[in-house]
């Protein structure tokens, strides 16, 4: 890689840790064996027309995959259907209406069991109440709600209807919800008074009323789902309350027919620019991958697994493997709408001994949490229901590979590290259970029917364990569809820097086994607990503080997060600037004035763990940061060669102000 590109940062793990092959009675009992790869491989379109033909279609498609506007790529074309139809009512259909689909556990301590058959009639009564407060197929709508059923609800309603959804992360602020509310033109946005998050009621709706203020959107109606029962403004033409429009609508409603690649959903991720992308998704190809990996990455088994995926449905895993997938499969899962630690450290264990949870999908950050909380916590509790770990997000590192198997899963179940993005909508690169002996820390194999590389800089395929580029070199059917509304960034951003090949923005190596370990982005995109943060977006934040003359971000290694944010400011001086803190605390008043602007601006997950005031940047002669300077102080590494840099003294001063505590 050329040197001032940025590096990848984690390159944990060694090829010749051991592995571990699944058990004989697991491989015998699995959903999908070896068999699958030489399948998919024989006849990679044929492959995925099969595991298209598992959903329940309106109109068959005889297409299956158009390439004629690549890299706009269609999949099963002229085929139509429709998603809640497959999630929900094709199970009724089947006689499984009594089977539980939604095992819902509040952090208050409620809890609620929701069968197929009442889910079915909640989607369709939400379906036809949104079609009377205006919203028609083809019209966006934002959904700001906590994780409680209403959620699952209203993402249906809106797929049943072909209404675009757009899920804003209820962690996200009045400022973020309002970009995207705009980007999206939504005309009507679902939200909650408040959900329950670290023991109390945290509200929800006072966030709508602020981005509605700030005007300029197209919302018409805010649909409120009570749920904490607090106090909240309301603006009568416009504010309706869930419980009087939803519960009296009828529970008859056909669906909407849309064809495959009607847009299912936009949801907005961190690019390397200040502007969020808005990643949309079709409706066939979606469907059909992440229906086939759930099924086959977990091993599941409808029947008899009690499912549990720990994410927020404001993320990408949220909607493929809380939502789609596992509906999709008739599966029974449990959702949980708040805090691990609430009211105590082994609330997540507590779950998966009342539920019986058979397969537990999370994230590496979750998993270094609990190791640091201490062993005794799940040891408290019975989870040998258990019987498939998954992990998601971020590299997982060996240790906490091991730590998971052996503390969580009783040194017995399989573990996927499953590799995938926002952008790809499904799970790309992972073990399957009952077929790969797993290696901990290598995301290992792609799945049946995805074709990635590892590529050198001038595109060619690396197989000696090399560091490269992580690209997928064929279409798949979930793959993101574009950036809503900007076509040009879709294509600059994912197609140009191997014409014709999709750059995912991760670096990785190829061991001589074949395994694919990924080793971080190789953009400015950060990773910090699994979620998505551009270094561009908190800069901009930063900056729009009238403190705050320039501003730099790196996402530097943490133990815990992975990543965590650290900014390096250079304050403005004259005499405009009259109200910024002097005396003896000056630095660390402006740093949490400036700590919590980031939180107002972005949400509180962008705010930096820490940021530096500086009185100079380290700059390239052409006016660049090198922000792989910054990135070495922040992680106390030598930065060594600064010749470089228009001013090498610089990186003395920043990394004196380093040394001093924050
Ligand atoms: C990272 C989350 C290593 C990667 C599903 C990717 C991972 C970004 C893994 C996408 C994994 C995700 N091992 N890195 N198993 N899974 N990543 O869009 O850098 O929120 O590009 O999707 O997370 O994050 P996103």
């Amino acid at each position: 890689m050329p040197a001032d590109e940025p590096q990848p940062t984690t390159d944990h793990g060694t090829t010749d840790s051991p592995t571990y092959p699944p058990s004989p009675e697991f491989a015998a009992a699995a959903a999908v064996g070896a068999d699958v790869y030489d399948r998919a491989a024989a006849d990679r379109l044929g492959f995925w027309a099969e595991q298209a033909r598992t959903l329940e279609w309106e109109t068959p498609f005889s297409t299956v995959l158009d390439d004629s506007e690549a890299p706009r790529y269609g999949w099963f074309t002229d085929g139509r259907l429709n998603a809640s139809h497959n999630a929900v009512d094709r199970h009724v259909a089947a006689g499984h209406g009594d089977r539980v689909a939604l095992l819902w556990e509040g952090e208050d301590g409620g809890s609620r069991r929701i069968t197929y058959a009442e889910l079915a009639d909640d989607v369709a009564r939400a379906a036809n109440a949104l079609t009377s407060l205006g919203v028609g197929t083809g019209d966006r709508v934002a959904i700001y709600l906590p994780m409680i059923p209403e959620a699952v609800v209203a993402m249906l309603a809106c797929a049943r209807i072909g209404a675009p959804h757009s899920v804003v992360f209820g962690g996200f602020s009045a400022d973020a919800l309002h970009s995207r509310i705009l980007d999206a033109e939504a005309t009507l946005v679902i939200t909650a008074d408040g959900g329950y998050r670290r023991g109390a009621a945290s509200p929800l709706k006072p966030a709508v009323d602020d981005a509605l203020a700030k005007g300029g959107t197209a919302v018409a109606h805010v649909l409120v789902v009570r749920r904490t029962g607090g106090e909240v403004a309301w603006t009568p033409e416009r504010d309706v309350w869930w419980h009087d429009v939803v519960p009296q609508a009828s529970a008859e409603h056909e669906p909407v027919w849309v064809e495959a690649e009607h847009p299912l959903f936009i949801l907005y991720t961190s690019g390397t620019t200040g502007k969020p992308k808005g990643i949309f998704h079709s409706t066939g190809g979606y469907l059909t991958q992440t229906s086939f990996t759930h099924r086959a990455v977990f091993d599941l088994h409808p029947e008899t697994d009690v499912y549990w995926c720990t994410a927020d449905i404001g993320w990408i895993t949220g909607h493929s493997y809380v939502v789609y997938g596992p509906l999709l499969n008739g599966a029974t899962q449990v959702i949980y709408e708040g805090t691990p630690d609430t009211p105590h450290r082994g609330r997540w264990w507590e779950i998966v001994q009342k539920y019986g949870v058979t397969i537990l999908y999370t994230a590496p950050t979750a998993i270094r949490t609990c190791m640091k909380w201490g062993e005794d916590v799940p040891g408290g509790f019975d989870l040998s229901s258990l019987r498939v770990l998954g992990s998601v997000g971020e590299p997982i590192n060996p240790e906490a590979w091991t730590w998971y198997r052996r503390a969580i899963g009783g040194d017995r179940t399989p573990i996927v590290d499953t590799w995938w993005q926002t952008e790809t909508g499904a799970i790309m690169i992972s073990p399957l259970p009952g077929v790969t002996a797993a290696k901990p820390g290598s995301a290992q194999v792609p799945l049946p029917g995805v074709v990635a590389e590892v590529l050198d800089d001038a595109g060619a395929p690396i197989h000696d364990d090399r560091a490269g580029y992580l690209a997928l070199t064929e279409p798949w059917p979930a793959m993101l569809r574009g950036i809503w509304g900007d076509p040009q960034r879709f294509a600059d951003t994912y197609w140009s820097r191997f014409p014709g090949v999709y750059f995912a923005g991760d670096g990785a190596r190829r061991d001589a086994d074949g395994d694919i370990w990924l080793l971080g982005r190789v953009d400015d995109v950060m990773n910090v607990s699994g979620h998505r943060l551009s270094t561009a977006e908190i800069e901009s934040a930063l900056v729009s503080h009238p403190w705050v003359a320039e501003a730099a971000v790196v996402g530097a290694s943490d133990e815990t997060t992975g990543q965590a944010v650290v900014a390096f400011v250079i304050l403005r001086d004259g005499e405009e600037v009259t109200d910024r803190p002097s005396g003896d605390d000056a630095d660390e008043q402006v740093v949490a004035a400036l700590r919590s602007h980031v939180g107002a601006a972005i949400g509180p997950i962008a705010k930096p763990r820490s940021i530096l005031v500086v009185a100079e940047l380290p700059k390239t002669r052409s006016g660049k940061i090198m922000r792989r300077l910054l990135r070495d102080v922040a992680e106390h590494r030598d930065v060594g060669d600064v010749t470089t840099l228009a001013d090498s003294g610089v990186m003395g001063l920043i990394q004196q102000g380093m040394a001093k505590p924050a």
